[in-house]
């Protein structure tokens, strides 16, 4: 009895003993990006301590640590006197690759500063003071590539579970940097599609769509989207990662506009990061929720039935519920009725 007892203590210390040393895993991370390391080794072939030292300015005392404990977590490889990237890493870390990580790792990078003031936000139930004037151009452009970096990755899983007939007006409601314009433009040749999104967003937005085949079929709309009307017509709209940055009055606010904005028996997708009913996970959307909190006035994770409800508030009926990969759900609602004022 002693004894399985102490096994179940000891399990429960290493676990503890994991989570205090977690920070190190990820600083390992964050220094072989911000030092060069990970493109340099993405993007070089056959390279010895010294060329790397030398290229990136690098001690060859830290940079031994630091390949040595890249080593140990697998992300890199040592060959003879040659270090390499372990499969798979290689087109994470190549800024020409598809699927680049790079801009998502630079935003955590960012991120980390606002976790260390967890302590302060418990005690006042305040969001932390930003270290740049809240949507700055640096502040934006960081956010967007990271949006971008994790839009690439999802949209082609999302785009195949979202069915249409192929000639519909969509609504990307914050769209950010377009990855799901141009995955839905992508996977069908006669859609139309509006990206609604703030004016310094829309601007990179078009920077980075406007050598796309389909951008003629691209619409772009800048503004709040808690003031500003959506347009009118459509026959879906999109709404990605957008809910968990607002309070529950103002996802109302957002789903009576949808309504209007949508043509009758419009569809509505909503892909979030849910929380379970019991709000005791999953993990990734229990900790998505204290980012929340550091960050926003309002935010959180919401639980299926929580977006329920506000869907039929605001004049839709459930619909489908999507379990993606990449911890997100969607969630359809489909127009029932017709809102016309928002409330
Ligand atoms: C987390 S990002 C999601 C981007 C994209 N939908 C995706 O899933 O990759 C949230 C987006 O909402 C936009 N957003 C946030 N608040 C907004 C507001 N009040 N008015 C317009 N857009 C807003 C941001 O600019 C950003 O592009």
């Amino acid at each position: 009895m002693r004894s399985k007892n102490s096994k179940r203590i000891l399990k429960a210390s290493n676990q503890i003993d994991s989570l205090s040393h977690a920070y190190r895993h990820s600083q390992v991370l964050f220094a072989a990006f911000e030092s060069g390391l990970l493109e340099f080794l993405a993007t070089q072939e056959k390279l010895q301590i010294q060329d790397i030292s030398d290229a990136l300015k690098l001690s060859e005392k830290g940079l031994w640590r630091l390949l040595t404990a890249l080593c140990a977590l697998k992300i890199t490889e040592k060959k003879g006197t040659f270090f390499i990237l372990s499969d798979n890493f290689r087109t994470l870390f190549n800024p020409n690759s598809d699927k680049y990580l790079g801009g998502m790792i630079a935003h955590e990078i960012h991120l980390q500063k606002r976790w260390l003031q967890l302590s302060e936000s418990l005690r006042n139930g305040l969001p932390v003071k930003k270290s740049e004037k809240p949507g700055s151009l640096q502040d934006t452009k960081r956010f967007i590539n990271a949006m971008a970096d994790l839009g690439r990755r999802s949209s082609t899983e999302v785009i195949k579970k979202i069915k249409l007939k192929g000639h519909e007006h969509i609504l990307d409601l914050g769209g950010g940097p377009g990855a799901y314009v141009k995955a839905f433009c992508d996977h069908y040749s006669d859609v139309k599609i509006t990206l609604f999104d703030q004016q310094d967003t829309i601007r990179f937005a078009k920077k980075k769509l406007n050598s796309h085949s389909g951008f003629k079929r691209m619409f772009f709309k800048e503004g709040d989207l808690l003031t500003e009307t959506y347009g009118n017509n459509f026959d879906v709209i999109f709404i990605s990662n957008v809910i968990h940055i607002f309070g529950k009055d103002d996802i109302l606010t957002i789903l009576n506009k949808c309504n209007m904005a949508l043509k009758p028996s419009g569809r509505l997708w909503i892909k979030d990061f849910f929380i379970n009913k019991r709000q005791t996970g999953p993990e990734f959307s229990a900790l998505f929720s204290l980012h929340m909190l550091l960050s926003t006035a309002d935010g959180n994770c919401y639980t299926i039935s929580e977006i329920k409800d506000l869907l039929q508030k605001s004049g839709f009926n459930p619909g489908q519920k999507i379990k993606l990969k990449n911890k997100s759900k969607m969630l359809e609602g489909i127009k029932s009725s017709v809102l016309r004022k928002v409330k």
